[in-house]
């Protein structure tokens, strides 16, 4: 590894690393969520609440991962995240998780709130790239910025609609953290507040490229996408940055996967962070699953190698959890192969799937 790190071998270690190099605010702002965290909390929930049931005796010596998400092949049914301001975790940004991604073999959303331009977005990873769009501006704004988000070649644009307004995220309030790019939720901009389903029609009709809407959390809404021809229904809460008291998007999941299945794709995002995560939301219904401070905090720990090595461990862990489950392809997977359980197996947090960790709560 570069960055002096010594090789890591579970992700914990990661993790750890990751969270040790961030200064308080920065470390508060990412491991965050909106007033009392319950969001959070039951992403975790739905994640550790379901079990797996593997099937026996499957030939396994033969395993495959490869599976389409957007455009290109990705190697796992794995993708990173939009995050905005990955600046505030490793100076090399955008830059090296696009890079880590691309060798990976992975697409990567890139937030519109990044410090780097849409041309250098694009230009960061070797794979498949979607730009995450906030809306700035009127409807003139949206369509020049569609324009030039199929001008420059990204593969996918991802509307995030969960962000009407700004959640209350009171970790960052108590530090008294301003971020720059809140401005667009001022109450002077109310772009985002405005936004409704007419615009979704509208830029459908504008724009030739597919369309995932991000941070739905209902089967009506996830209907009402596929009725205005969404591409991709991605399954989300903000990783609980947004409304407090939302449902675990595993859980999200499940009720929309049976009031869409066949219709559209279906990512999901929030808690993922151990292969058997990756597995469980598969096994629900998900194509493919979104991979958010995991990455984050692997950049914050080695920059690019950081989540390179992140995401060598996913991978094997994901492989070995599909092997156990007794399948050979993450296609493979159905909801037989999960089943929901009475009780918790883990007070779920922000980083239960790791308990070794010592997270100093
Ligand atoms: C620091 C941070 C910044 C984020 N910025 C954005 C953003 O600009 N746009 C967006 O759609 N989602 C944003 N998200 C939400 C992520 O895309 C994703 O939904 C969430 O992180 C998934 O949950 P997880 O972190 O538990 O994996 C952000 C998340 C974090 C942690």
């Amino acid at each position: 590894m570069k960055d002096n790190h010594p090789d890591f071998v579970v992700q914990q270690e990661i993790v750890a690393a990751g969270l040790a190099a961030l200064d308080p605010i920065a470390k508060d702002y990412l491991i965050g969520g909106a007033e009392s965290e319950a969001t959070i909390l039951r992403n975790r929930a739905a994640i550790e609440r379901r079990a797996l049931r593997p099937r026996v005796l499957v030939d396994v010596s033969h395993l495959e991962t490869e599976t389409k998400i957007l455009k290109r092949k990705a190697s796992l049914p794995i993708f990173l995240a939009p995050v905005g301001a990955l600046h505030r975790f490793h100076k090399d940004a955008d830059s090296a998780a696009g890079a880590a991604a691309g060798s990976a073999g992975l697409p990567m959303f890139f937030g519109s709130l990044s410090e780097y331009k849409p041309a250098e977005m694009r230009a960061a990873t070797t794979h498949d790239a979607g730009y995450q769009l906030y809306v700035q501006g009127d409807k003139k704004w949206v369509d020049d910025q569609v324009q030039m988000v199929q001008d420059i070649g990204f593969d996918a644009l991802c509307l995030t609609v969960d962000s009407a307004v700004y959640g209350r995220r009171e970790r960052d309030m108590l530090r008294r953290f301003e971020k720059p790019w809140r401005k667009i939720f001022s109450p002077k901009a109310k772009h985002q507040a405005e936004l409704t389903w007419k615009d979704i029609g509208r830029i459908r009709s504008n724009c030739q490229l597919p369309i995932i809407l991000k941070g739905v959390a209902s089967a009506e809404d996830a209907r009402l996408a596929v009725e205005h021809g969404v591409d991709v229904v991605y399954v989300s809460n903000h990783g609980g940055r947004q409304l407090d008291h939302a449902q675990g998007t595993l859980d999200g999941l499940s009720e929309i996967v049976e009031a869409v299945v066949g219709d559209t794709k279906l990512f999901v995002d929030g808690g993922f962070m151990r292969g058997t995560d990756i597995v469980k939301a598969l096994a629900v219904g998900a194509d493919a699953v979104g991979i958010g401070r995991l990455y984050c905090l692997a950049l914050a720990a080695a920059g690019q190698d950081g989540v390179t090595r992140m995401l060598e461990i996913l991978q094997h862990e994901l492989e070995t959890a599909l092997a156990l489950t007794g399948v050979n392809h993450p296609s493979l997977l159905t909801r037989r192969h999960v089943t929901e359980e009475p009780f918790l197996i883990a007070q779920p947090h922000l980083l239960s799937a790791f308990p070794l960790l010592d997270t100093g709560r």
